[in-house]
């Protein structure tokens, strides 16, 4: 069953009980499946899950933090992953043949990971090949589908994160003499600014237009950026900043990569999940602090640290909709059927794909 066949068939939509029930009947089952699984079940969650869904990870992390629990995990027989498609595909690619992955949700996809598919990228590829010749080296985002991970990795390049962008790129180009970055223009033109490479050598693909987007000399390109995006981080706006520096001049403003680059440039700091949560923890008491990441991880910040004064960047709060399609109700359910059956919304990467996507992902793990 492919993805479409599967989000339309009956089976993955919840039964009207699980709605119905309590949080504590809930919460009830899914202890019960905890104790009754034991070890061999794994419960992964990413740090934009809902509260109710992460206090029963057994694991939270960022994507590479995620990804480094699965290729180390070798005991749990069903990992249940809380967080979106492309973390369960990168979870099963890397787990053994014995393991299998669960997402709670088969809607819990990534809309930017939806910005790249197979056939733009062969289009791409081979209109760049045509004009730049073998000088280009590819990079994928983890936020990408495993096919996109698969071609990257046949192709001689890996995958990076949100931590490690900076590093996969300095790699990178010392195989060739351009990357091209994909999905996420921003993550992609925010590292190579950091790391020198100036804006004006950074052109952008339209993956709708099948078009090179780039005023100059076109031998002075040396990353070319897809054009993608996250719609949750492209909320953080240059006003958001300015209207925080306005009204509180005292506070430090952290935003996630993924905002563009004019909002990165004004902030104080950029970085994954991880690093935001990091830094947040480690500041001075009574320091202040403007956030621009998802909505679920900044209230979290907030409760867990009420010795600082934390807002949103945004003060509309940005939710990334799809993490949140995993809630506490669709995870009862998830772990009720694999008590029942052994199975329920598992995530299977085809063989061939798996085996190119692997190449990728170990590039980037054995340099993490
Ligand atoms: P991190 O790797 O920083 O956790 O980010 C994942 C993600 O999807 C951000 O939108
Ligand atoms: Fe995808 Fe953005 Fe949601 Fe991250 S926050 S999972 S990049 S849509």
């Amino acid at each position: 069953m492919n993805m479409l066949e599967s989000l339309q068939s009956k089976d993955t939509m919840i039964p009207e009980k699980y709605r119905q029930m309590s949080r504590e009947e809930l919460e009830e089952r899914v202890r019960f499946a905890k104790d009754h699984l034991g070890k061999r079940l794994f419960i992964p969650g990413h740090h934009y899950q809902k509260d109710e869904v992460i206090q029963f990870a057994d694991a939270t992390g960022d994507s590479l933090q995620l990804a480094q629990l699965s290729a180390s995990n070798r005991e749990a027989e069903y990992i249940v992953f809380c967080g979106v498609h492309f973390m369960a595909e990168t979870a099963d690619i890397l787990t053994s043949k014995h393991q299998k992955v669960f997402l709670p949700d088969l809607r819990a996809g990534c809309s930017m990971a939806d910005m790249a598919d197979s056939s733009q990228l062969e289009r791409a590829w081979q209109k760049l090949g045509e004009q730049f010749g073998n000088t280009i080296i590819p990079l994928t985002y983890v936020n990408s589908t495993a096919a996109i991970k698969a071609f990257v990795g046949k192709n001689g390049g890996a995958t990076v994160t949100s931590s490690n962008a900076e590093n996969m790129l300095k790699w990178a180009f010392t195989q060739k003499e351009r990357v091209l970055f994909l999905p996420d223009q921003h993550l992609g033109r925010n590292s190579a600014f950091h790391l020198g490479v100036p804006l004006d050598e950074m052109a952008v693909w339209d993956p709708i237009k099948d078009e090179l987007i780039f005023d100059g000399p076109t031998d002075q390109i040396k990353v070319i950026l897809w054009k993608g995006y996250c719609s949750v981080h492209e909320n953080f706006t240059v006003e958001n900043v300015k209207q925080v520096r306005e009204q509180y001049p005292e506070m430090n403003i952290i935003v996630h990569p993924e905002c563009r680059r004019e909002v990165v440039a004004l902030a104080d700091d950029a970085g994954s999940t991880r690093h935001i949560i990091e830094t947040i923890k480690h500041a001075k008491k009574g320091s202040s602090w403007a956030i621009g990441t998802e909505m679920n991880l900044v209230k979290r910040l907030i409760n867990e640290n009420p010795d600082k004064h934390i807002i949103s960047l945004n003060p509309h709060m940005c939710p990334c909709l799809t993490m949140n399609r995993i809630d506490l109700p669709h995870l009862a359910w998830c772990l009720d059927s694999i008590v029942e059956t052994g199975s329920h919304n598992e995530i299977k990467v085809e063989e061939q794909i798996a085996d190119d996507a692997i190449l990728a992902l170990n590039r980037m793990l054995a340099r993490a």
